[in-house]
Order: structure tokens, then C-alpha cells, then sequence
């Protein structure tokens, strides 16, 4: 791992860290399940939260130097970036692959067009066992078995979480979600 990273990750929080090592985990395990590649797998998940602390200030400092544009979404939740700003991070570096990259950036909206790795990302991160919630192991096994339905799944629960607080569909989540519908999404 490049040192950078290692620093990075240094910096966050054993709560964190502690997920973040659960995601790998489960990343090393679906990488063996659906065939990934195992090295692009554990970096993803190792770098997926590394901008998670950034202060939201922070991460639109960090969101303009680096150049990445952005919503409405965005700017009224700085959060969503972490994702954008972490994939830069390790792009920057040379680090992974573009599908790492991918996989890094739109781990927390998902997105339409997401590559195998991409949607292991996102399945892994709301499965990891850390997570507390009914149904979890039920879903992790069925991320093992057939990953386009794990994502479905996955994908379906956050929009409930979403909708139980009244918070807004990104535009991206809309746009994974019309294309597991079949039906095209345009955003605007
Ligand atoms: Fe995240
Ligand atoms: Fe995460």
C-alpha cells in the first residue's frame, strides 16, 4: 500500500479503520466469489472511506483543488464528495485501475453503467457486518451467490433509508435505479 495511504488511514478513526478493514474483508471474499480481480478488490475497499472524516468544509476545499465539479447535491451535503475526493486521491497516486477508481466514486450513490467491481463496492459497504440491521447476514450471502441481485437489494435499501429521512434521491441513485428498471434516465 502506498504510503500516503497508509498515512491516511492512520489518521481516521478505529471506528473507521475498523470498518474499513470489514469491507476489504468481505471485498476479498466476493473478488473469490464472482471472479474479480482480488488485488483491485482490496483496494477498493481500503481506499473507498479514507475522505469519510474530512470535515465537510474540507471536502469541498479538497473537491475544488483537485477540480471536481459537482451538484446542488453536493453542496448541500459536502459528505457525498468523500467518495469523488477519495478516488482522486489514489487516481493522483497512479493507484488501482480506472474500475477501482469507479468503484471508489460512486460508492455512496451507486450510478448506471457501474463496472462488476463498482457494484461489489457498494454491496460490500452496506453488508459488512459491522452494519446493524435485519436481514444483513440474508443479504451478504445472497452478495456471494448472485451480486446484480445483492446490488439491487442493496441499492432498494438505501432509497428506503433515504425516503425514512426525508432526504433527497441523487440524481445518480435515480440513474441506477431507472436502469435496474429497465427504463432510461435522463438527468434535468
Ligand atoms: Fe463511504
Ligand atoms: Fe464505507
Amino acid at each position: 500500500m502506498h504510503p500516503r495511504l497508509i498515512d491516511r488511514f492512520n489518521r481516521l478513526t478505529r471506528h473507521r479503520q475498523e470498518h474499513i478493514e470489514r469491507v476489504v474483508a468481505v471485498m476479498e471474499k466476493l473478488a473469490e466469489a464472482h471472479h474479480l480481480d482480488r488485488e483491485a478488490a482490496r483496494l477498493a475497499g481500503y481506499g473507498h472511506d479514507l475522505a469519510r472524516e474530512l470535515a465537510r468544509s474540507e471536502l469541498l476545499a479538497e473537491a475544488e483543488r483537485l477540480g471536481i465539479s459537482y451538484g446542488p447535491e453536493e453542496r448541500a451535503e459536502p459528505l457525498l464528495l468523500h467518495g469523488p475526493v477519495a478516488a482522486r486521491w489514489l487516481k493522483d497516486l497512479s493507484l488501482g485501475n480506472p474500475d477501482v477508481w469507479q468503484a471508489i466514486q460512486y460508492h455512496t450513490t451507486a450510478a448506471p453503467g457501474l463496472s462488476p467491481l463498482a457494484k461489489a463496492l457498494f454491496v460490500a459497504d452496506g453488508v459488512e457486518p459491522g452494519r446493524r440491521y435485519n436481514g444483513r447476514d440474508v443479504l451478504e450471502r445472497l452478495a456471494y451467490e448472485n451480486l446484480e441481485k445483492a446490488y439491487a437489494a442493496v441499492l432498494q435499501s438505501t432509497l428506503q433509508y433515504l425516503d425514512a429521512r426525508h432526504l433527497p434521491w441523487h440524481p445518480l441513485t435515480q440513474g441506477a435505479l431507472a436502469e435496474l428498471n429497465g427504463t432510461a434516465y435522463a438527468p434535468e
